[in-house]
């Protein structure tokens, strides 16, 4: 904001403040150049921090073949470059293939994000034929039976690796996706070893992060201070020893930062991401923020208009819905208030400050309890499935 305008010289420059004056802030980002399509909830593994809602969208509603042939060629049109293929399992979906091949006569460029345990050899041929340009494979941990216990699928451990190779024979780029919490952390090393192993391009360890599912089970996968530490040192270590062979990005829990993460690049700003049943989303957990409505590819109104004009795209837009102590933080156009599926999930309220954020008066409790849960004695999962969650059978011996 100028001086002309009669701010005081000492207010932080706020360019999103002068857009939002103008109009849209969504004028001002533009089409994302990538975007998510959740192609079905439905997976055969139960991970118990799913990113999906806890309220999973239903095979019978999904997107048709057609009608996601009608997103791809329209995602094409309005300049998106990239599709993420993802789930729940995209291979669930038969048609993925088809699908993939589309993806590749619009020209976009394709990306599968998979557990790899429904792909065959013949299959991922195939998809490869079609014109997939990426694959990313997820893994629960080093070891095949602490892993196959967090995926709750026997073999899937086996299974992904046989598939990662088949990826790299196939001369596609693969990146290992690992998902890091309490119960898995101290295996750090060795999926670092495994990425090298498998030839991989990129490893991406990502921290859990507190919604949906993983909120349902934060006793159980919570980690300690300590543990996070050890890794980021583990993490750093790693990536200048292999600097040139294998990138790796690394995802800090919230719980333990100071300021929160810009999540999605900031709400509405640079990402959206498709439903199985064709709604347009601010975020893959948005939906766990009950009272937003989101609209559907299955309306009457185009994907760049709901990006540009929708309620649910706008409520959080740009800087003008923040309260304190947001509104007047220097940080605001750097972190855009944090993650609001975070802030609804831990406050009841979306708008409010991320509570991972130190200035919030609410972290301190929220950090606290975390703390308890992460020295505490609970360690079964709730599986991730369609009857809103199923409990780990007492077979497993509480560490
Ligand atoms: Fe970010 Fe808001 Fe915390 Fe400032 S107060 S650092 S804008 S979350
Ligand atoms: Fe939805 Fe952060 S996960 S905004």
């Amino acid at each position: 904001m100028s001086e002309a305008a009669g701010t005081p010289t000492d207010t932080p420059i706020d360019s999103l403040a002068v857009l939002e004056a103008r109009g849209t802030t969504a004028e001002a980002f533009g089409i994302p150049l990538a975007v998510l399509a959740e192609l079905t909830h439905r997976c055969p593994l139960q991970c118990p921090y799913c990113s999906n809602p806890l309220e999973l969208e239903r095979a019978r509603d999904e997107l048709t073949t057609d009608e996601w042939k009608r997103v791809l060629g329209e995602l094409a049109g309005i300049g998106v470059l990239q599709i993420h293929f993802s789930g729940g399992e995209p291979a669930v979906r038969k048609d993925l293939t088809e699908l993939v091949r589309h993806a590749t006569d619009v020209g976009l460029y394709s990306n599968l994000i998979t557990s790899a345990v429904l792909l065959t050899r013949g299959r991922l041929r195939a998809l490869a034929d079609a014109g997939l340009c990426h694959v990313q494979i997820s893994f629960q941990g080093s070891d095949a039976a602490s892993a196959d216990r967090v995926a709750g699928f026997r073999n899937a451990h086996a299974q992904k690796l046989d598939v990662a190779r088949w990826v790299r024979e196939l001369d596609l780029p693969l990146t290992v996706n690992a998902v890091m919490h309490r119960q898995n952390l101290h295996q750090l090393p060795d999926i670092i070893q495994m990425a090298v192993d498998l030839d991989a391009d990129r490893l991406e360890i990502a921290n859990v992060q507190y919604y949906g599912w993983a909120l349902k089970n934060r006793a159980a996968l919570m980690p300690t201070l300590a543990q996070i530490e050890d890794a980021t040192r583990i993490v750093e270590e790693a990536q200048a020893r292999l600097k040139g062979t294998l990138a790796i990005d690394y995802v800090v829990p919230d719980y333990y930062a100071l300021r929160p993460k810009k999540c999605m690049g900031g709400w509405g700003r640079q990402f959206f991401n498709i439903s199985p049943t064709g709604k347009i989303l601010p975020c893959h957990a948005a939906e766990t923020i009950t009272g937003l409505h989101f609209e559907s590819m299955r309306g009457n109104r185009s994907i760049a208009s709901i990006w540009r004009t929708s309620d649910a795209f706008n409520r959080y837009r740009g800087t003008g819905w923040m309260p304190e102590p947001c509104a007047s933080c220097d940080y605001r156009e750097i972190d855009f208030g944090g993650c609001r599926c975070q802030a609804f999930a831990l406050t009841g309220n979306a708008a409010n400050t991320d509570p991972a954020c130190t200035l919030s008066p609410l972290h301190e409790r929220i950090f606290r309890t975390a703390e308890a849960e992460a020295s505490g004695e609970v360690s079964r999962f709730v599986y991730r499935n369609f009857k809103g969650g199923t409990p780990e059978a007492d077979t497993h011996d509480d560490a």
